[in-house]
This record gives C-alpha cells, structure tokens and sequence, in this order.
C-alpha cells in the first residue's frame, strides 16, 4: 500500500511537471532555425572555410548540406574549437583585427538549433547567399590600382589523392636588386584546386641585414634571438591579407629569399599546384617612418636548443627577451608542434608591473593562427619592458594529437620534435614618436568614456 501511494505522489509530480512544462514547449516553438538565425551565422563566421571548393571537409551553406553535422558543429562550437580561434577569452587583450570567434550569443543560437533538432524553418527567412570571389582575383587590386608590384611563387608541388600530409619548406629568391618598402602583402594557392589542398602556407623573408638594418634588428640578434625580418605572411583560406598600419612597413632588400612552409593536406583527388605572395610597395622615395620587425621569441628556458620533455610529463619553459627599443606589440603568433598545448605572452613593465597580454590555452598545431591586435588595442611598451614568454608542452597520453608519450622529446624541425616560440611583430618608435602615440591612445579612451558617461 505504502508503496501504492508512493508512486501516486511521484504521478502528481509528474503532473505538475507538465504544467511547467508549458511554457518550455513554447520556448521549443520559437526555438531558432536556420534559414532564420543560424545560416546567417555560418556565413559570416564559417562559410570562408566551409563551402564547396574549400579547405573544410564538408559545406555549410545549405540546410541539407548542414543537417547532418549538427552534433558535430554542436560539440566544436560549444567547445570553441570552431572558429579556429584559441585565445583564451578569460586573459589579457581581446580586441583583435581578425578575429574570427563566436559571440556567447551566437554559440548560444547554434546550440539551441541543435538541442530543438535543428529545424530549417520557412526557407523565405534564408538570408541572401554569400558572393564569394572564387574567381582568384587579387583583394588589395582594387585599393592600390592595380595587381601586386611583385609575385613571388612557390615551386609547383603535387598532392596525391591520398597520401599524409606534407610540409614543403623551398626557398625563393625575391629577385629584388634594390631595397623596397612594402605596404601591403596577399598570398594565395594560385588555383581554386589548391585551396583544397593548400591548409596552411607561412612565408619568411630571409635576407642578410649586415649590420645596416634597422637597429631593432641588430638589438634582437644581439639578443640572442633569431635575427631579421620573420614571418611575411601566414595564409589561411578566407584570410583577406595585410596592409601595415599607416606610416609603417616592411623592409625588403636587395638578395631577399622567400622561404615557404606549407601545409598539404591530402583532397581524394591529384592535385598540382603553387603558392603566391603578393607584394604591393610604397612608391619609391616614400619610405614610411616605421620599420616593422618581426621577432621570433622563444618560450623555452635556457633557449631553444635546451628544449628537453621527457616521458608522459607536461613541461613548461619560460624565457625572457628585452625590449630595447619602446614600440607597439603588433600581434601574437604561438608556434609549437604536436605536444603544444598553451602559450602565453606578458609584459614586465620597467616599473615591475606584470601586464598579462595574451594566451592560447587551447594551442592546437592544425592552426597556426595569428592574432593580431586592434588598432586601439595594441600595447604600447616602453623601452626596457620584458617581454615573457611561457609555453606548455603535454606530452603524456592525455593529449590526443601525441604520437607517443613514452618519447624523450627535444627541439627540431620536424613535427614529431618539438619548438616553441612566438613570431611577435614589434614597431619600434623613438621616445618622443612613443610619448606621442601614449598621449593619443589616452585621448581616445577618455573620449570613448565620456561618450558612454554621456549616453
Ligand atoms: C579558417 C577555416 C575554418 C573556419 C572559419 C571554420 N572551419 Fe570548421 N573546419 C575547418 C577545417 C579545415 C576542418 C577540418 C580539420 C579540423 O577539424 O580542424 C574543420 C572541421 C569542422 C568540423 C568537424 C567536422 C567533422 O569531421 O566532424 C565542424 C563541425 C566544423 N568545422 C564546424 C564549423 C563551424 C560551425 C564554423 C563556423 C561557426 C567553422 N567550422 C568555421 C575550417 C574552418
């Protein structure tokens, strides 16, 4: 009897459990769809990548195209793997020029379509479809009047149907005879077939500096860090290019290399194809006050070559790299191989002050991406800052991209070896250029201020 009576209370709750229910069930009818909230979404923050032709594995633009991932995008993009995009929300800076990351809203609009089974909804709500420029025009054409001043092209590399994938390293001669300025790079697979194949491609600049360079340079081989100009550019589908900020530029000069690294990975079919770098100029005379110097920045204690991870254990290095120099932090760029599992960049101010500036704490070696900061956003540094770099390495079993954790891991090219460093690019300013800069930056935060006051 007792026991009878028992499951009537647990019936009476289930009753009451209806009744509330109701109004969860309205929430299921106003739940989004996609052709009303979530294609919109897909094409601004997805669809770069995953449209037919392109490095994703499979397209979202239409709703039967889409249907079928809905678990997966479901689990990559409450999980933030999707955008590629890794730096850590909850430290340092997080205004960027290219950020490419979910809003919470919008992560919250997509994990609502799935969990209500991702309905379609009236397809008139579908937003007009995305233009894309399939046809391999060059961006900044339009902008400077014209292709690029000069193209630089990787050999020619085919990637079989099916095969792992590959990196090819060759090296380019730029062909220049004279010392130019850049103001704009672009670089792009130079077929539409490529861009299947084509997942990553870095290019440095390698040219000799003889002690003429600019004196950031010279500071950064005296201090025992990889001299010159770095990493030009860094590619990635639906990556639009660079043009340096105003008054400030690369320095190319006569004898230049370009020394490629690019990702291949394998499309179900043959295809053939090379890489371009496009480079646009200043006109000649016109040299623009600031030289751009990219930095390779070790986070390895005792530097590279000291690089030693034993065993299923988790490593973490710290190095140290002076600014000599004040000048404004331009970007992060983390660089690790298969055991990379978070980088982070700090400033030790000459006053002591540690400024955290920014952190991947989900490093993953499929994407080399570069987080460059806005505008408004960028440090300014002065000179004598500390810059701190610290980089973890997973090297157990926890770690699914480990080939094997019971290897004794040490720094080399090759991606079962492993690296850490940040390719930092830093435009170094005299004191009084820097006073300036601080002095505008204040403005315009005690301006924006004002205004919300005002509001
Ligand atoms: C910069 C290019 C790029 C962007 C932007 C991008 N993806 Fe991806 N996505 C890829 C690539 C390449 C892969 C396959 C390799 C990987 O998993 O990293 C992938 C894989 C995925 C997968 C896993 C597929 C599987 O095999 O299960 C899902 C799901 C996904 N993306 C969803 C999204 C969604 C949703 C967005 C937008 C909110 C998005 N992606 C934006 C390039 C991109």
């Amino acid at each position: 009897m007792a026991h009878l009576e028992f499951r009537g209370v647990i019936r009476l709750g289930v009753i009451a459990g209806t009744v509330l229910a109701l109004p969860v069930l309205a929430a299921a009818q106003s739940a989004p769809t996609f052709s009303k909230d979530v294609a919109s979404i897909f094409q601004e923050k997805c669809e770069s990548c995953h449209r037919p032709d392109s490095i994703a594995p499979m397209s979202l633009v239409t709703y039967e195209e889409t249907r079928p991932w809905a678990r997966s995008i479901k689990s990559r993009v409450a999980a933030r793997q999707m955008p590629p995009w890794h730096i850590d929300k909850s430290i340092g800076i997080q205004h960027f020029q290219n950020d490419r990351s979910l809003t919470e809203s919008q992560i919250d609009t997509i994990v609502r379509w799935v969990d209500a089974g991702a309905p379609k909804g009236d397809p008139k709500d579908m937003p007009p479809p995305v233009k894309w420029a399939d046809d391999n025009i060059w961006n900044f054409a339009k902008i400077f009047g014209g292709p690029p001043d000069l193209v630089v092209k990787s050999p020619t590399y085919t990637q079989k149907a099916m095969a792992q994938d590959a990196w090819f390293k060759p090296v380019v001669s730029t062909g220049l005879t004279e010392a130019r300025w850049v103001r704009a790079i672009e670089i792009r697979p130079a077929s539409i077939k490529g861009r299947k194949v084509t997942h990553h491609a870095l290019a440095r600049l390698q040219q000799s500096e003889n002690g003429d360079g600019a004196p950031e340079v010279r500071a950064a081989a005296a201090g025992g860090d990889e001299p010159g100009p770095g990493l030009f550019m860094e590619w990635a589908v639906g990556k639009q290019g660079e043009i340096m900020r105003p008054n400030s530029g690369k320095l190319m000069l006569p004898g230049s290399k370009i020394v490629w690294d690019i990702h291949y990975s394998a499309a179900g079919e043959d295809i053939t194809d090379s890489v371009e770098l496009g480079i646009y100029f200043y006109p000649k005379g016109q040299e623009p006050k600031y030289r751009q110097a990219l930095a390779l920045f070790s986070g390895i204690t005792g530097g590279n070559r000291a690089l030693d991870i034993s065993p299923n254990s988790v490593y973490v290095g710290t190095n140290f790299h002076v600014m000599r120099k004040a000048g404004r932090v331009e970007n992060f760029q983390p660089h690790m191989h298969l055991r990379g599992k978070a980088m982070s960049i700090e400033a030790i101010l000459p006053t002591g002050q540690t400024q955290m500036l920014s952190m991947v704490s989900e490093f993953s070696f499929n994407w080399h991406n570069n987080y460059v900061f806005a505008d408004e956003a960028a440090p300014l540094l002065p000179k004598g800052t500390i810059l701190k770099i610290t980089s973890w390495h997973d090297n157990t079993a926890a770690n699914k991209n480990n080939p094997d954790p019971n290897q004794w891991v040490g720094w080399g090219d090759r991606t079962v070896d492993e690296m850490a460093h940040a390719w930092v690019n830093i435009t170094y300013m005299d004191e009084e250029d820097f006073k300036v800069e601080v002095e505008k930056r204040k403005q315009k935060a005690s301006t924006t201020t004002e205004r919300q006051q005002q509001q």
